[in-house]
């Protein structure tokens, strides 16, 4: 079974190995497969479920499917632009954002409800902060996340006004992890993105697609997986960044069970060892240090 973590001082436990809900919602998902990819993740013994206001019908579906085990796993939500009626990032947008994920995923609270990616001249104001500690006080959000990157995301760490980070961190993405991560460990930290996109599936250039950036530093890291060990990349991928210091659960994307479970399996066999992260540290510090975080 995989390992279930404290989540910082949350008081929340949650699977190093979380769901990433944002393909479930995708339209070429039928919904025999989101049940049966929802319920498989928690049989599992998957704890943490990602969505967001913006991810399709995902958080329907988390509500269909999931409504009869809400008390089993820890969800977690993001939204607070792109809501109709509400100026992006105003109170109201934050109020209205957690009220549409109560309603689409049935539940009475939502246990992490992260600003999706709010810029830092938004964080600066506060007015967003302000509505979310007033979602908690009224019982709704257990506990207030900033969702984001770079110097945002460092801002929202340090600001005191949050209990929970979610940001991009894998073998090809390290900025948050090094200059964020962990320095709070009463944080609760959730790697999104976290084998990267898989890019070493693509022999060509993926133009366009999300793996792009990730499918260019690859190149230039220049590695060979048979180097690290014999599973492959995008195993190694995940026992990076599930292991990866001050990080309590990977939540990897995906509609596919199948890829799921071979993901568990792949976390269950520990952090890298010391030589194929070695190996990974002296490719980044050759080439990467001056590499953002993807957004
Ligand atoms: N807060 C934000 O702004 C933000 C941004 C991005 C993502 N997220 C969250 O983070 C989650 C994960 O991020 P992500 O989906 O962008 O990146 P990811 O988890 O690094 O990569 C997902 C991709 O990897 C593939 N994959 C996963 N396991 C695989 C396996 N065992 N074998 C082969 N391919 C595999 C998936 O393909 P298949 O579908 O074929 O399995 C999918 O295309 C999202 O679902 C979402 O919840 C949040």
């Amino acid at each position: 079974m995989i390992e279930q973590r404290a989540f910082g001082s949350t008081g929340l436990t949650v699977s190093a190995v979380g769901l990433g809900a944002g393909q479930v919602g995708e339209r070429d998902v039928t919904e025999p497969q989101a049940e049966r990819l929802l319920q498989g993740a928690l049989d599992a013994g998957v704890t943490l479920v990602d969505t967001a206001l913006s991810y399709g019908s995902s958080e329907e579906r988390i509500g269909r499917h999931l409504a009869g085990r809400r008390d089993t796993f820890v969800l977690s939500s993001k939204g607070g632009s792109g809501v109709e009626g509400h100026a992006d990032w105003s109170a109201g947008a934050v109020r209205a954002s957690v009220e549409q994920t109560l309603r689409r995923t049935r539940s009475e609270h939502v246990d992490v409800f992260f600003l999706h990616s709010c810029s830092l001249e938004v964080l600066r104001r506060g007015e967003v902060q302000d509505a979310l500690d007033a979602e908690v006080a009224a019982d709704r959000v257990r506990v207030p996340g900033y969702s984001g990157d770079n110097e945002a995301l460092a801002f929202a760490a340090a600001s005191g006004r949050f209990g929970a980070l979610e940001c991009s961190v894998n073998l090809l993405d390290r900025w948050n992890l090094h200059h964020v991560v962990g320095r709070d460990p009463g944080l609760g930290v959730i790697a999104k993105r976290p084998v990267a996109n898989a890019p070493w599936r693509f022999a060509e250039r993926p133009t366009g697609h999300y793996a792009e950036l990730y499918w260019e530093r690859l190149r230039a890291l220049d590695l060979d997986p048979g180097d690290l060990g014999p599973e492959g990349w995008t195993a190694l991928a995940l026992r990076f960044s599930a292991y990866a210091p001050g990080v309590h659960t990977a939540i990897v994307g995906t509609a596919n069970l199948e890829h799921l479970l071979a993901n568990l399996d792949a976390a269950a066999a520990g952090p890298l060892p010391p030589d194929a992260l070695e190996r990974l540290d002296e490719a980044w510090g050759r080439v990467g240090t001056d590499w953002p975080s993807s957004t």
